[in-house]
């Protein structure tokens, strides 16, 4: 392209622009033309020898030549057509730098006459360098902490065009963090900056690579690029954190120290030294937690230290600090519930808290005597308390609210067989094993007055010789009462009743305190041969109670009554004497009279003995007396010789000890046969009466020694079955003991102590000891009489006479 016209104008037509251009010249004598930058060699400029007025011709010859002050060999001038053109590449940048003006100074010179010309080249401008950034890569460190709109001035491009073509633009790739922004400069250039447009957060995006490009403003653009590498540098923005807020934890108590409770591992997400941590217990947990645990700074390991009883406190809440090093330091929290488990490491406890004793004993079933509450310590089955009683006891425990018991009484007491209980209330917990614990009650229990006195026996038999002297002890009783004290204390007393014409107290008295029984005055068996009474003991509770007991006092016959003659009516006399008349006529072995004597006494003090003492008148032994009848017969027939009034003396005599006698006199009266019948009949007449109650009498008597002979075999066979050990009786006036003893109508019967206890040992045939009572009557007149049986192995007869001294009752012994 050729252009040739005036500098700052439009190019004008060209007349226009050669006049302007010679006046131009003519002026200045300068040329200006404008050429691109890198054209071809070859390329036209300006034809600057006719535009300088000269002739092609004469170029030569003038010596026609171009001088550059500077690279001048970039443009050339053809001689021949005088054309100016580009003779090597030009380059505007090399040539001018970035100037906005860049032009080539020529100076055309011509000889002859020398003439010289400026000629002035403007090179332009061409697109033709791409901005350029000085690195390939920019780095930028950028701290996560910085806030949105910080800005991060970037190094810009370079064009090396000038105008338009060095008119950069910039672009950021696409991302969310950052903007660019422009920033002119003074110097009318401009540089990018980033903006952050989104908070960094190393922890999520720890660099970024973008490009940025710039674009130039010529046609066609040329783009350069440069990738910006972003760092983004830690900032202690991240607190170290636990992977949860709370942690539990169970453990059971009584650990032993150094037990590991919980690793603790807490995360910091920053870097360096923005994640080292160390543990600590929150200032704001209590000491008494604090000093429980036990914190390893470093690991995190939270030990035990003292020891952890759950019945202290089953729960532990430990507030963890995690605090990493970096400036200024984060903390991270997180809490540790520790919950102890229970082990069955208390005993369950028991406690009596109240006691109604002693209890009386007749106290109501369901009473409440004690209440007793137990407890444990543990929890769950390790506290849960079963309570027992000692078994087999009247008493029971009802629980009345959890772990609360009465103690209550479950059936009759009775203090008289168990006066006091010791029980034992055993708690149990339901741990395994169980752990007990237990306590006792001990139950007193009351008396009340609920035993009346008791006798041995509902009925006592005493015997007691008869005249005994004046306040004789003859027993003593003895009630026994089950209560205590005051409701065992017996007192004794008579319980008054008549006996004939006087009270029973007139006889005996009962010492109210020792149950001693007196006899007050002599007894006469005679008069009363059998007493009884009752005798009351009471105690002294209240209300008090009382038995009876009958004592039976028989009273043992003594020899004290001598025998006692009967005389027929109209004998008279204090004297006595028996009147009889005897026929001389009768013979041998003929009763004649009969002496009558009765005793008061009984037994062998009342059996009677008769005698023939004396005859007066010289009987000549013409009269004897039986033994046992008192009959008076002949041992011969009466003669002549014999006198006409005969007077027998008979003595009569008891088997007493001593014995007592009496004597009757008997006068007989020899007559001739007809006097004797008739005074015979009068006297049978008289006797028949008497002779036929004799007779019933000793019918009677027969009939009663039967009887008393078969109750002695019935009654010593019972007795030996029963009584074998039964104490020794007690002596005539003294203390006796309780005798069996068959009372009869008719008579009564014993045996002694030396015979039962010969039959209860067994040794020997057993001693004719036995003893009858025959009724106060005189002997039976019956021959056999002296035969007769009373005693099973031994006869009567020798029953009767043997050894008149041992045949006393029982009981006549002194007590041993
Ligand atoms: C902490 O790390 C230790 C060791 O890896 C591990 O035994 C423990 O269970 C971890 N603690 C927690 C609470 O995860
Ligand atoms: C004892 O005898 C008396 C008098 O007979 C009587 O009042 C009382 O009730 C009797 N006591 C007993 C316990 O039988």
């Amino acid at each position: 392209m050729l252009v040739s016209r005036p500098r700052g104008a439009a190019a004008p037509p060209l007349p226009l622009a050669l006049l302007l251009l010679a006046a131009w010249a003519a002026a200045s004598g300068q040329l200006h033309y404008s050429v691109p930058e890198e054209a071809k060699h070859g390329t036209f400029v300006g034809r600057v020898a006719q535009d300088l007025g000269l002739e092609l011709a004469e170029l030569v010859p003038r010596l026609f030549r171009v001088a550059s002050r500077s690279r001048g060999d970039l443009l050339e001038v053809n001689l021949q057509n005088g054309i100016l053109f580009v003779n090597s590449r030009i380059d505007r940048e090399e040539l001018c730098g970035r100037s906005a003006e860049c032009g080539i100074h020529l100076e055309v010179m011509v000889d002859r006459p020398l003439q010289v010309f400026h000629v002035e080249v403007e090179v332009r401008d061409v697109n033709d360098n791409p901005p350029v950034f000085s690195v390939t890569e920019q780095k930028l460190s950028i701290p996560e902490s910085r806030v949105i709109d910080s800005r991060f001035p970037l190094e810009g491009a370079s064009d090396a065009d000038v105008g338009d073509n060095a008119m950069l633009t910039y672009k950021l790739s696409p991302n969310e963090f950052f903007i660019l922004d422009i920033i002119n400069k003074k110097d009318k250039g401009k540089f990018p900056a980033l903006v952050l447009r989104k908070l960094l957060d190393r922890e999520e995006n720890h660099q970024f690579r973008l490009l940025l490009t710039a674009t130039d403003g010529g046609k066609p653009e040329l783009t350069g690029s440069v990738s910006l590498w972003i760092l983004v540098l830690d900032v202690n923005d991240n607190a170290p954190v636990f992977d949860r807020s709370v942690y539990e934890v169970k453990m059971y108590e009584n650990p032993p120290n150094q037990t590991l409770v919980i690793w603790l591992n807490a995360s910091d997400a920053d870097e360096g030294i923005n994640k080292e941590m160390t543990y600590s217990f929150s200032p704001l947990i209590p000491s008494s937690i604090r000093s429980k645990f036990l914190m390893n700074e470093r690991t995190g390991e939270i030990r035990v230290n003292d020891g952890i009883d759950f019945e202290v406190s089953d729960t532990y809440e430990i507030h963890v600090d995690v605090t990493d090093k970096g400036n200024p330091s984060m903390v991270g929290h997180c809490t540790v519930l520790v919950e102890i488990l229970d082990e069955n490491d208390n005993s369950p406890e028991v406690f009596v808290t109240s006691l109604s004793l002693p209890v009386r004993e007749d106290a109501q079933v369901g009473t409440v005597i004690a209440l007793i509450s137990v407890s444990d310590r543990d929890s769950g089955a390790n506290g849960q308390v079963t309570c027992t009683l000692t078994p087999h006891v009247p008493f029971k425990l009802v629980s009345t609210f959890k772990n609360y018991y009465s103690l209550v009484l479950d059936s009759a007491l009775d203090r008289e067989s168990v006066s006091a209980y010791e029980l034992v209330v055993t708690a149990r917990d339901g741990g395994s094993p169980p752990l007990w614990a237990s306590a006792s009650v001990s139950v007193e229990v009351a008396d009340v007055n609920d035993n009346a006195p008791a006798f041995a026996q509902p009925e006592y038999t005493v015997f007691v010789k008869e005249n005994n002297p004046p306040g004789c002890h003859i027993f003593t009783l003895s009630a026994r009462d089950a209560d205590a004290q005051e409701n065992a204390r017996v007192s004794y007393s008579l319980v008054e009743r008549r006996v004939g014409e006087r009270a029973v107290s007139s006889y005996v008295s009962v010492h109210a305190e020792s149950g001693k029984v007196y006899a007050l005055q002599p007894l006469d068996r005679e008069e009363l041969e059998l007493l009884q009474f009752q005798v009351s003991a009471r105690d002294a509770g209240f209300p008090p109670l009382g038995s009876n007991v009958t004592l039976q006092v028989f009273v043992l016959d003594e020899n004290d009554n001598a025998p006692r003659l009967l005389l027929p009516p109209g004998a008279g006399g204090a004297g006595g004497a028996l009147s009889e008349l005897v026929p001389r006529s009768v013979g041998a072995g003929h009763v004649v009279a009969k002496v009558r004597a009765v005793d008061a006494d009984a037994g062998y003090n009342a059996w009677l003995s008769y005698e023939l003492q004396a005859a007066a008148g010289g009987a000549r032994g013409a009269f004897r007396v039986a033994l046992y009848t008192g009959e008076v017969s002949t041992t011969r027939a009466l003669d002549e010789a014999d006198a006409p009034r005969q007077r027998l003396l008979v003595l009569v005599k008891d088997h007493g000890e001593p014995a007592l006698a009496a004597t009757a006199t008997v006068l007989l009266s020899l007559v001739e046969s007809g006097q004797a019948l008739k005074a015979s009949s009068r006297a049978s007449a008289g006797a028949a009466g008497a002779e036929a109650a004799l007779l019933d009498v000793n019918v009677y008597l027969i009939v009663a020694i039967c009887a008393v002979s078969s109750l002695l075999v019935l009654t010593l066979l019972l007795y030996t079955a029963l009584r074998c050990s039964a104490p020794p009786a007690g002596g005539a006036c003294g203390p006796a003991k309780p005798t069996l003893v068959c009372p009869s109508a008719a008579g009564s019967w014993s045996s002694s102590q030396q015979r039962r206890q010969r039959v209860c040992s067994g040794e020997g045939p057993p001693k004719a000891d036995l003893m009858a009572f025959s009724p106060s009557l005189p002997p039976c007149p019956v021959p056999d009489v002296e035969e007769q049986t009373i005693g099973g192995e031994h006869s009567g007869k020798e029953a009767l006479r043997a050894e008149p001294r041992t045949s006393h009752v029982g009981g006549r012994h002194p007590t041993a």
